[in-house]
């Protein structure tokens, strides 16, 4: 597939999309989203990947949606482009995404890291949902991942004023999972990208979808709902490798099936 926006490299088991419209901060126009949307839909079925990495580069991981493609637009306009069904694919990807965030992540760059599974940042990241100072809000889950994440008055907060959290506050909020030297945050993206596809990826994506799954649901049908899941598990050849392979005390070889 050939992209204009965005830049596939295939290192598997793992695969790095970076976004790349430098020029203006990876504003995340439609173009570009909806490469991101098949790119992420091919990878999804793709065998040889296990695990994604979706970063930017070091002044940004994306600036949020691109301003000037909006700026015009009534909401006739904004519903019969259907924005978010491109966002609802990228959701949708069963596999693993880790987001490696150096720079600013705002708007619907903010929105785009939280979508994914797990944030490394870099010392540089910059987070925040800076609608309101365009006069607009949050519409690509910001106001409802954001505090999911880091609670209703933090989010509160950094919704209403604008105003952009540093890596190391995002961390303590608990946006992001590890905060670490800026010449560093790739790296350490696909060393952890690396450990998660080792992993047995039936088992992986079930996790995944369960783990998710906790937003959603109540407690007691999310308690269902990962135990159908563990009980499906036990259908799959990795699970009877596994456990054979603790018995017998070697490492598993795992077939993804
Ligand atoms: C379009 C953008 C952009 C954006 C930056 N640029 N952000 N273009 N949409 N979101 C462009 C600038 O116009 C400029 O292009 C170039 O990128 C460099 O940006 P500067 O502003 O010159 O850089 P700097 O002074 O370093 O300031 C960085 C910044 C600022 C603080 C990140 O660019 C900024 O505030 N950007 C907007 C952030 C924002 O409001 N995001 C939310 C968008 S709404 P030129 O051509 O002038 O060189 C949103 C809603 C999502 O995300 C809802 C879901 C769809």
């Amino acid at each position: 597939m050939e992209f204009e926006n965005i830049i596939l490299t295939k290192e598997a088991p793992i695969a790095t999309i970076q976004l790349n419209r430098p020029d203006v901060l990876n504003a995340l126009n439609r173009k570009l989203l909806t490469e991101l949307a098949a790119c992420v839909e091919e990878l999804d079925s793709d065998e040889s990947v296990n695990c994604i990495v979706l970063t930017g580069n070091e002044k940004a991981f994306a600036a949020g949606a691109d301003i000037k493609e909006m700026a015009e637009a009534d909401t006739i306009d904004m519903l019969s482009r259907d924005s978010f069904s491109v966002w609802d694919r990228i959701r949708g990807t069963r596999k693993p995404i880790i987001a490696a965030v150096s720079g600013f992540a705002l708007g619907g760059g903010c929105e785009l890291a939280m979508m994914c599974d797990i944030i490394v940042a870099s010392e540089t990241a910059k987070f925040g949902q800076p609608e309101i100072n365009i006069g607009v809000m949050p519409g690509a889950g910001g106001t409802q991942r954001l505090t999911r994440a880091v609670g209703k008055y933090k989010a509160m907060e950094i919704v209403l004023t604008g105003e952009m959290i540093g890596a190391d506050d995002a961390m303590r909020a608990g946006l992001v999972n590890r905060v670490v030297p800026v010449e560093l945050y790739l790296e350490e993206a696909k060393k952890l990208a690396g450990v998660i596809a080792s992993k047995p990826p039936v088992a992986v994506k079930l996790a995944k979808e369960s783990v998710l799954k906790s937003h959603e649901l109540s407690l007691k049908d999310g308690l269902e709902f990962e135990r159908k899941n563990f009980y499906m598990l036990f259908s799959s050849e990795d699970q009877k490798e596994g456990m054979k392979a603790f018995v017998e005390k070697r490492k598993p070889k795992w077939k993804g099936k």
